[in-house]
């Protein structure tokens, strides 16, 4: 699958079983999506164009290094808030939007409800964050919002992917690079993933 990068790490494999977990409480699957998180954060970044910057050691003057372009990151609400901080960690002075989709339970489409990000997101890195990407509905709503912007590096960061949605966005905006830390077997009817987590909105809040 061109511009699908499962990112297949010892660490994520441990915590993904955490989180895979029935009996994981709230506040340890809270804490793992974080975690998790952040080593998508690394792969996602691998490439991101540099600036060299003068800068003085103690000792003398030295090539520095910063990002190129502004990092915006994008969650889905609200399961992707979960995602938010695994990022910043790493990103410390990334902007942050948020689109506001829910999933009608019978048509399994995605409703908006609330949409803001930074105006300027043409010459960013923009990171669109959701743990969860099903039937791909709610990622690619999310990505035809982002791209209105004239956004141009644009990012899908999942970390339970179900092949239907891969193919979905693929289909769509083949462009858009998708980061997941599993791809799972499929969907069940009411359109959740398997094995995968069940709903991550209600693991993150404890919403149940
Ligand atoms: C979940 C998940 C994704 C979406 C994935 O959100 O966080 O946004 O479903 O499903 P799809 O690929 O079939 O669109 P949900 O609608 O349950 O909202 P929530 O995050 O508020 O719980
Ligand atoms: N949304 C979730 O939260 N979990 C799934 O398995 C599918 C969609």
């Amino acid at each position: 699958m061109n511009n699908f990068i499962i990112v297949d790490h010892p660490l994520i494999k441990k915590d993904l079983t955490i989180i895979r977990d029935v009996n994981t409480s709230t506040e340890i699957f809270r804490i793992t999506v974080e975690r998790i998180s952040s080593i998508l954060c690394v792969e996602v970044s691998k490439n991101f164009p540099l600036t060299e910057k003068e800068i003085e050691t103690p000792l003398e003057k030295t090539i520095g290094f910063e990002l190129s372009r502004q990092v915006v990151l994008i969650p889905i609400l609200r399961a992707g808030l979960g995602m938010v901080n695994g990022f910043l960690e790493l990103i410390p002075n990334a902007k942050v939007g948020h689109i506001g989709l829910q999933r009608n339970e019978e048509t399994l489409e995605p409703i908006e409800y609330y949409f803001k990000t930074p105006q300027q997101l043409e010459n960013s890195e923009v990171i669109l964050l959701d743990p969860m990407l099903a039937t791909g509905g709610s990622a690619v709503e999310a990505i035809n919002y982002i791209k209105k912007r004239g956004v141009k590096n644009l990012y899908f960061v999942c970390i339970v992917a179900a092949p239907v949605g891969v193919e979905r966005i693929q289909k769509i905006h083949p462009d858009v690079k998708i980061f997941a830390a599993v791809l799972d077997r499929q969907l069940n009817d009411k359109g959740y993933i398997l094995p995968g987590l069940g709903d991550a909105g209600d693991r993150t809040f404890g919403t149940l």
